[in-house]
C-alpha cells in the first residue's frame, strides 16, 4: 500500500455495494497483509483498489460497460472529458430519458467506447441513487434522480485516475472472476467483493449484470479461494452474514471470519435501510 496516497484517486461512479464506508473497519486487516501482486476481480466502483493504490494490479468485472469506462479513463482521457462536458447541461428529465433510451436503438451498436463511457457516467450521476440496473434485455432502466447539481464531469478525480492508471501497471479484464484470476502468482493478495448472498427474506436486487450471481457461483468462488490459498496467496472476501456464507467458509485452518457493520444504501425497501452485519473473511495458509 502506498504511503503518500493521492486522495483524489477515488470512485468516480456510485456503485451498489461500494465498500467506501467500510474502509475504516477494513483498514487494520488490509494494512497487515504483505503482498507482491494485487488482484480484484469484482472491481465495481473500485473503492478498495483506490484505497490501496498498488503499483501493479489486475482488476476485472463482468460488467462490460464498466470495464469499458475504466479503459477509456486510461487510454482515451481527453476525448472522454470532451464528451462528458457535452452532458453537463443535460440534468433534466427530458434529456435523461432520451439518453437513457439510446441503448434500445440500432444506432447504439455504432457508438464508440468513449461515447458509451460518457453516457454511463452521465446516467450514473443523474439517475436515482446511482443504481446501475439493467433489464433482462441488458438495457439501462433506472429512473431519473432529480438531483440539483450532480457533478457530471468530475475532472480532478478523472484526471487523478487517468494518471494513476497510466503511471502504474493497472490491467483491466472484462469477464468472470475465475478468468480474471487465471494467472495469479504466488504471494498475491486477491480481494473478492462478489454480489452478496441474499438473506431469505430479502428483495431481489439483480442489478449489475444480466445473469445474477447464484449460490453455485458463491461455491465456485470458495473453491477458487481454496486453490489460491494453496498457492500461497492471501484472499479477502466480503459478503453478507448469512448462514450459508458462514457455513461455506467454516474451515478454521484456512479462514477467519470477521463481522463488520454496514449502512445499507441501495435497497428498494426503504424500511430496511439501517445497519446490518456483513462478513470480512480472510483466508491464508500459515495457521
Ligand atoms: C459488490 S459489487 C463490487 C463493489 C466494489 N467493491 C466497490 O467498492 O464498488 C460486485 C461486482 O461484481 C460484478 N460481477 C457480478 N458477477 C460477476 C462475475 N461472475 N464475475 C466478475 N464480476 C462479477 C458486478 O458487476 C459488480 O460490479
Amino acid at each position: 500500500m502506498k504511503k503518500n496516497k493521492n486522495l483524489l484517486i477515488q470512485p468516480f461512479l456510485k456503485w451498489a455495494g461500494g465498500k467506501r464506508q467500510l474502509i475504516p473497519q477494513m483498514e487494520k486487516y488490509l494494512k497487515s497483509i504483505k503482498y507482491t501482486n494485487y488482484y480484484e476481480p469484482f472491481i465495481g466502483g473500485g473503492s478498495i483498489l483506490f484505497y490501496l493504490q498498488p503499483n501493479k494490479a489486475v482488476v476485472g468485472d463482468y460488467n462490460k460497460d464498466l470495464i469499458e469506462c475504466y479503459k477509456c479513463i486510461k487510454y482515451n482521457y481527453d476525448e472522454l472529458i470532451d464528451k462528458l462536458k457535452e452532458y453537463e447541461d443535460k440534468n433534466n428529465e427530458e434529456d435523461f430519458y432520451k439518453i437513457r433510451e439510446v441503448d434500445r436503438k440500432e444506432e447504439y451498436k455504432k457508438w464508440t467506447s468513449v461515447e458509451r463511457a460518457a453516457r454511463l457516467i452521465y446516467l450514473n450521476r443523474t439517475c436515482y441513487n446511482g443504481l446501475f440496473r439493467l433489464n433482462s434485455a441488458g438495457q439501462f432502466n433506472t429512473p431519473f434522480g432529480k438531483y440539483k447539481n450532480p457533478n457530471i464531469c468530475n475532472t480532478p478525480v478523472l484526471k487523478a485516475l487517468h494518471e494513476y492508471f497510466t503511471n502504474n501497471d493497472i490491467e483491466f479484464r472484462q469477464g468472470d472472476f475465475e478468468e480474471c484470476c487465471k494467472d495469479v502468482p504466488k504471494g498475491s493478495l486477491i480481494y473478492f467483493d462478489p454480489p452478496y448472498d441474499r438473506f431469505d427474506d430479502q428483495v431481489n436486487f439483480v442489478g449489475y449484470t444480466e445473469n445474477g450471481f447464484t449460490r453455485k457461483d458463491q461455491e465456485r468462488l470458495k473453491k477458487l479461494c481454496d486453490k489460491l490459498i494453496d498457492n500461497d496467496c492471501t484472499v479477502i472476501i466480503s459478503n453478507s452474514s448469512t448462514s450459508f456464507i458462514k457455513e461455506l467458509y467454516n474451515d478454521k485452518d484456512k479462514y477467519t471470519i470477521h463481522t463488520l457493520m454496514a449502512k445499507r444504501n441501495i435497497n428498494s425497501n426503504a424500511q430496511k435501510r439501517g445497519e446490518i452485519k456483513e462478513v470480512l473473511i480472510i483466508g491464508k495458509r500459515e495457521k
